[in-house]
């Protein structure tokens, strides 16, 4: 009789390059760990992130912006996966409220800025690193939060900080928040819905 696995399933949405998406499949990949990368949501054809996922042996689905938002097509697609958590990791469309409220404190995202700084509206990928240049701050950072039905407005569960030099490019600040996430995103995800739980 096959065994089914007792780990914990997550699906992560991401849009673009899926660096993010790598470390976490990969994280939760070690024999040890409670949870497991089971899905990979996309909506951009082509996306870095697809061919990472399925060389991880990540099942992908690249799904149109329609097919996100039709409740017929998402909610069997995440219960036939069995989903617990839903990790936003680079998606560049809202979520549905539908799958927000399907799972209660079980959706999550990361930011690369300190929230409540350069969030909100447009604020995505290049976009905050240019602001943060811009406004001539002096520190910015990662912020992991649930994702409720305000934009960038759920509970803050980890934030972590670099300097910005003066002479930082937006490049730069986005090598720096780059490096933020990838020590922290997965561990934080672990730590806040698996360890000892
Ligand atoms: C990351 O900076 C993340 O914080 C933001 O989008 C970027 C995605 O990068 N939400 P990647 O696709 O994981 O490489």
């Amino acid at each position: 009789m096959k065994m089914e696995s007792a780990k914990r399933r997550i699906a992560v949405f991401a849009s673009g390059n899926g660096s993010n998406a790598e470390n976490i499949i990969r994280y939760f990949q070690r024999p040890d760990s409670g949870a497991e990368v089971t899905l990979v949501v996309c909506n951009r054809v082509g996306a870095p992130v697809i061919d990472k996922a399925r060389r991880l042996g990540v099942h992908a689905e690249v799904l149109t912006r329609e097919q996100i938002n039709d409740e017929s097509h998402m909610m069997p697609l995440l219960l036939d996966h069995r989903v617990d958590v839903i990790v936003l990791a680079g998606f560049l469309l809202m979520l549905p409220t539908f799958i927000i409220r399907s799972f209660p404190d079980a959706v999550v995202n990361i930011h690369p800025s300190l929230l409540p700084k350069f969030g909100g509206k447009g604020m995505y990928g290049r976009h905050v690193h240019e602001a943060v240049v811009k406004a001539r701050e002096t520190e910015t950072g990662i912020t992991i939060h649930l994702v409720s039905e305000v934009c960038d407005g759920g509970e803050v569960i980890f934030q972590a900080s670099v300097p910005v030099d003066v002479s930082d490019t937006p490049d730069d600040v986005e090598a720096k928040v780059h490096e933020l996430e990838s020590r922290h995103f997965a561990e934080v995800i672990d730590d806040y819905f698996f360890r000892n739980k």
